[in-house]
């Protein structure tokens, strides 16, 4: 089956394209380095001809307010609507758990409104949303940076390796569409500081880690279980301790 990812360079699609050709599928990288520029269109037709399903993975260069909501807005519209036209049978996005709960803030915001347009076309959807990923402990810790001092949310995280986001991502494509919304996460369930606290330590970074309720996370003062999955998440197994040693990062 020729599935076209889109974001397939990234962190999360690389992985998808890779374990979608290891199971025999016709995987294809589509980002503005392939030529495919969902902004604006360029190679869009061209990459679909052929296709049947289609995985967004892709992210927006920059996280202002405006520049992410332009983004998810105007390339979802794009994308759904060539995919209309070369009778894509599958859309398969990538989101955040609870992004539906955090719209006081931009990125999230944008991501709904992603959402929204991929459940309200015609094209069979499924959405997976996941919790933060491991890769993006450090990012986390900058954005909440002061001097020397990272000042974080003691709310409730369960982080999980984009590898696991990959395969689920990659399992969904292949199957049916859910025109659903499956949540995963990985197995751990602690404080979002705690979770920065350890991996900076882990990386030898000397920044201290402060629990601060009121430390927005992008944009978002958040509530104790805002960033969890409910009940019937799917969980994986990999832990950030067994990840980490092969993921040493700068
Ligand atoms: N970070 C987290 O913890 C987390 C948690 C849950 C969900 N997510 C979601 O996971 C998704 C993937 O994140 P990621 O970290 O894998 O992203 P990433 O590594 O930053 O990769 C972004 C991808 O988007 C592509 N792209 C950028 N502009 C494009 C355009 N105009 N047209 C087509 N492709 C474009 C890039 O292509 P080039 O390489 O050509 O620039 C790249 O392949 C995001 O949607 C994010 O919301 C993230």
């Amino acid at each position: 089956m020729k599935i076209v990812v889109i974001g397939g360079t990234g962190l999360i699609g690389s992985k998808v394209v890779a374990q979608l050709n290891e199971h025999g599928h016709e995987a294809i990288a589509a980002s503005p380095n392939s030529g495919v520029n969902t902004l604006t269109g360029e190679g869009l037709a061209e990459v679909l001809v052929g296709a049947t399903v289609v995985v967004d993975v892709s992210n927006s260069p920059s996280f202002a307010d405006d520049d992410v909501m332009a983004f998810f807005t105007t390339s979802t519209t794009n994308l759904l609507a060539a995919e209309q036209v070369a009778g894509v049978v599958h859309h398969v996005a990538l989101s955040v758990v609870g992004s539906d709960r955090l719209t006081a803030g931009g990125y999230m915001r944008a991501k709904v409104a992603q959402e929204q347009l991929i459940t309200s076309s015609q094209i069979p959807y499924s959405i997976v949303h996941a919790t933060q990923f491991f890769e993006f402990a450090k990012s986390i810790a900058d954005a909440a940076t002061e001097g020397e001092t990272v000042r974080l949310s003691h709310a409730l995280v369960r982080p999980i390796s984009a590898l696991d986001v990959a395969t689920i991502v990659a399992r969904t494509a292949a199957g049916t569409p859910l025109n659903a919304t499956l949540e995963i996460a990985g197995p751990t369930e602690l404080s979002l500081d705690d979770w920065v606290r350890t991996a900076l330590t882990l990386k030898g970074d000397p920044r201290t880690v402060v629990a601060d309720h009121d430390s927005p996370y992008f944009g978002v003062v958040l509530k104790e279980r805002d960033l969890v999955p409910d009940a019937d998440a799917t969980i994986f197994d990999t832990t950030f301790e067994q990840w980490f040693p092969g993921e040493v990062r700068a």
